[in-house]
């Protein structure tokens, strides 16, 4: 069956390797038989930041509260057209590919305001109007996939399980798990190419196959096994189980294949 895949990226120059990349997943995965639909933020003068200009049609007009304002917008159908927009594409989409380039250990800004924007109560958080019931593996977007293809300036050895910087899977879990898993997607390892700050044509040229060949297993790749809310590991629905945690912290223990880290 065809596959319908959206690539949202962020950059702003179109000769940069973010780009490049963008252009070689649409080949490959049109050349795989795939309809990929583009959501290309700085080309689309994409609104960042999420305001009062989000609600033109205020139920409290004395002061802005944009949880309240966004479920009323979403469910009243007076949301702005282009938030409406990415929420079908993401409707549609079987696979959703975030390429962006690692700013500040995270997403450039204009990203993190499609988040912002994009994910309205009742869609990304708070749906069907049953609180925090669909989150972590439940929710609107249950059954898709997701995955990260990041640039990244420094080299993979700052960020290794040592490396100075932080392991690249803990730097970027508030968007694997925070914001991807969250909304039920199944999301797939990070896809990273180090060093690009001083990488030569021949590195192109490899990092291209290399991402040319993991795009061929989008729709085959084991998702990161990140724990379900509903899936009985969290009796409350807040805190893991005792019995699974077994003193251990941070981060990973929210990962079936990991033990995370020995609290001190
Ligand atoms: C604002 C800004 C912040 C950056 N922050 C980081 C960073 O936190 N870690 C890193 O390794 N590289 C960082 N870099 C380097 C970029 O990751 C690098 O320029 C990019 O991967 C190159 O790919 P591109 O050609 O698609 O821009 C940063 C660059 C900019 C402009």
């Amino acid at each position: 069956m065809q596959k319908n895949v959206l690539i949202v990226y962020a950059h702003p120059e179109p000769t940069s390797l973010t780009s490049q990349f963008v252009a070689v997943a649409q080949q490959t995965l049109q050349a795989q038989g795939c309809d990929v639909m583009l959501s290309d933020l700085y080309g689309m003068g994409w609104k960042t930041v999420f305001d009062a200009c989000d609600f033109p049609d205020r139920i409290e007009p004395d002061r802005l509260s944009l949880i309240t304002e966004s479920g009323h917008a979403y469910s009243t159908g007076q949301q702005t057209d282009d938030v409406v927009a990415e929420q079908q594409k993401l409707l549609a989409a079987d696979a959703v590919i975030f390429l962006f380039p690692l700013w500040w250990f995270g997403m450039p800004a204009i990203l993190k305001g499609w988040i912002d924007r994009v994910y309205a109560y009742g869609f990304a958080y708070g749906y069907k109007n049953e609180g925090n019931r669909y989150r972590y593996g439940d929710g609107i977007l249950k059954g898709k996939r997701a995955m990260l293809s990041v640039m990244v300036g420094g080299p993979a050895a700052d960020y290794t399980a040592y490396g100075i910087n932080g392991q690249l899977e803990a730097l970027l879990f508030p968007i694997t798990h925070g914001n991807l898993f969250y909304t039920g997607m199944d999301v797939l390892p990070t896809h990273a190419v180090y060093g690009t700050g001083r990488i030569t044509a021949a590195g192109i040229a490899a990092a291209k196959e290399v991402w040319r060949a993991r795009l061929t297993q989008l729709f085959d790749e084991v998702p990161i096994p990140f724990r379900r809310q509903n899936g009985g590991d969290y009796p409350d629905g807040h805190t893991l189980a005792e019995s699974i945690t077994s003193g251990r912290t941070g981060l990973m223990v929210h990962r079936r294949d990991t033990l995370g880290e020995l609290a001190i």
